[in-house]
Formats: C-alpha cells, sequence, structure tokens
C-alpha cells in the first residue's frame, strides 16, 4: 500500500471544524480482518481508485453496484475503500445492503453493531453510528439490525441527511449496495451519491440484465463513472502453466482471485 506513513489521528482531524459532531463518532474501534488476495488484485483496484480520482473532485460519495446478487461489490466496495484510506484520504465505507448484509461476519466483526437501520428508525443519532477502524484514515458504518421496510428507510429523509453529514467529514463516502435489479434500494442509495460503478460478473451477468440496470440508472439521473468487470479468469501463461489473472472488460478489470465464499 501506498499509504502516507506519517499519516496520524491528528492530522485526520485537521480541518474538522468543531461542533460538527465527528469527534462523536464511537471511541471504539474496529479491526476488520480483510484476507490476503495476489498483488494483481490490488493493482486492479488501484487503478479503479485512480480512474475514480479523475472523475472529478465533486466526485466524493460512490455507490458500488450490480444488476444480480454475488457479484463482488461488497468485496470491491470495501478494498476500494480501505485503498482510498492508503492514500491518506479520510473515508468512510457505508453498507446500505441492509436486507442481505456479509460485512460484519465476512471481515470478522464480532457483535451486533448499532447501523443504519436503528438510525433511519430514529432510535440512535448518526455520529453514534460510526465506527472507528484501525485504520486512520476508515471509518465504517454497518447496516445494524434487519429491518422489514429497508426502500422506505433508505428513501426518506433521514438517509439523505446522513449522506449530507457524510459528506461534510470525509473525503471519500464508499457505499455497497444490493443489486439493482431485484430490489429497488439500491437505485434509491446510489441517487443520493455522486456517482455509481456497476459491477458485472464475467461470464455470469448477460449483457441484457447489465443493460437493464444501467437503463435504471440512466432513468433515474444517476451518474455511471464506470464497470468493472470482476472475476475475470485471464489465462497467463507463466513458468509453463496457465492460472487465472486479471481482464480489463469496459472500464476497470477486477479478475479472479478466490476468495473463500461468504
Ligand atoms: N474477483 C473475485 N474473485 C473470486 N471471488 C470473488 C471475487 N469477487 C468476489 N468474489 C467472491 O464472490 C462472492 C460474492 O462476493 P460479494 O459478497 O462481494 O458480492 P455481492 O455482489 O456483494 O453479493 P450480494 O449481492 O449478495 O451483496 C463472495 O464469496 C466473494 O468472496
Ligand atoms: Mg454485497
Amino acid at each position: 500500500m501506498d499509504r502516507e506513513s506519517n499519516y496520524t489521528e491528528r492530522t485526520f482531524f485537521q480541518g474538522q471544524p468543531t461542533g460538527t459532531g465527528f469527534e462523536g463518532r464511537r471511541a471504539e474501534i474496529i479491526h476488520p480482518t480483510i484476507a490476503e488476495v495476489p498483488s494483481r488484485v490490488n493493482e486492479a483496484i488501484n487503478i479503479l481508485r485512480g480512474n475514480i480520482q479523475l472523475s472529478g473532485s465533486n466526485i466524493k460519495a460512490i455507490a458500488i453496484t450490480s444488476a444480480l446478487a454475488n457479484e463482488g461489490k461488497s468485496s470491491i466496495a470495501f478494498r476500494f475503500a480501505k485503498s482510498m484510506a492508503g492514500l491518506g484520504k479520510k473515508t468512510i465505507f457505508i453498507d446500505s445492503d441492509i436486507r442481505n448484509s456479509i460485512i460484519q461476519s465476512r471481515y470478522g466483526i464480532v457483535g451486533k453493531k448499532k447501523g443504519l437501520s436503528e438510525y433511519l428508525c430514529g432510535s440512535i443519532s448518526k455520529d453514534k453510528i460510526i465506527y472507528r477502524t484501525d485504520d486512520n484514515c476508515l471509518d465504517m458504518i454497518f447496516t445494524g439490525a434487519l429491518a422489514p421496510n429497508p426502500s422506505e428507510l433508505v428513501s426518506g429523509p433521514l438517509f439523505q441527511e446522513l449522506m449530507e453529514y457524510v459528506r461534510g467529514l470525509y473525503d471519500y463516502v464508499i457505499v455497497d449496495t444490493c443489486p439493482l435489479n431485484l430490489v429497488i434500494d439500491g437505485l434509491l442509495v446510489a441517487k443520493q451519491c455522486d456517482g455509481t460503478v456497476l459491477v458485472v460478473e464475467s461470464g455470469k451477468t448477460d449483457r441484457a440484465q447489465a443493460e437493464k440496470a444501467k437503463q435504471q440508472m440512466q432513468y433515474a439521473d444517476i451518474r455511471i463513472l464506470g464497470a468493472v468487470l470482476n472475476k475475470a479468469p485471464v489465462h497467463e501463461k507463466r513458468y509453463g502453466y496457465s492460472h487465472y489473472g486479471y481482464g480489463y472488460g469496459y472500464g476497470y478489470g477486477y479478475g479472479y482471485y478466490g476468495e473463500k465464499s461468504k
């Protein structure tokens, strides 16, 4: 990682006006355990990061979405957030998949963390759902308890208020969403972001599904920043063996690396 080594907690707070409530984040520090992947995967994520940075300084809140389930949104969203934080950018990762979140279990975060659903139901204030992580530049918001009405929750004014709040505090807000073609929540969340990255699973998502997702975003006037072709098997000949590498699709490539299933 190309993280600036002298980036300290003090610099993280620099420029934060007092009274923003930012210091009101939870004191608890979360330690997400992220699996090692081949360096080419991190390179692909860094390419994605570079492209997003080049998309303009007005692109701050980025939704990561896909047409269908299981295409790799959460994996990419979290690694992407880590990568932004690695540059010393104040970053917050928001898990908005209230219906089917795997973030806590995948990254070994134990205990029932309060999150979006509690905040959106009005039972907790927004700063109290922000968790610090062991990376000074990365904070997280979890989904919280399962809620029966996620689309109503994310379409209400409190979600918009939260997005405005975090936009004011962080350099980047990375939002993991649910699949666009299956439930409306993803679209509602993406609408509150400045741009969206569409993840497409290589060899699985058919063109019509990807097109449908793209059209939905266009109708909703959501800016599409690009697409990631995920799990693309690329046979590289090295030392006489053929193995998976990563392939460039339209937009960015993010290769198959055999991460453990959830
Ligand atoms: N490039 C990749 N190579 C190999 N496995 C991957 C890759 N990207 C994701 N996976 C695996 O695919 C599965 C689905 O990934 P992930 O949970 O990130 O998808 P998702 O789109 O967020 O799913 P959902 O729609 O259920 O939220 C997981 O087991 C994950 O480890
Ligand atoms: Mg997911």
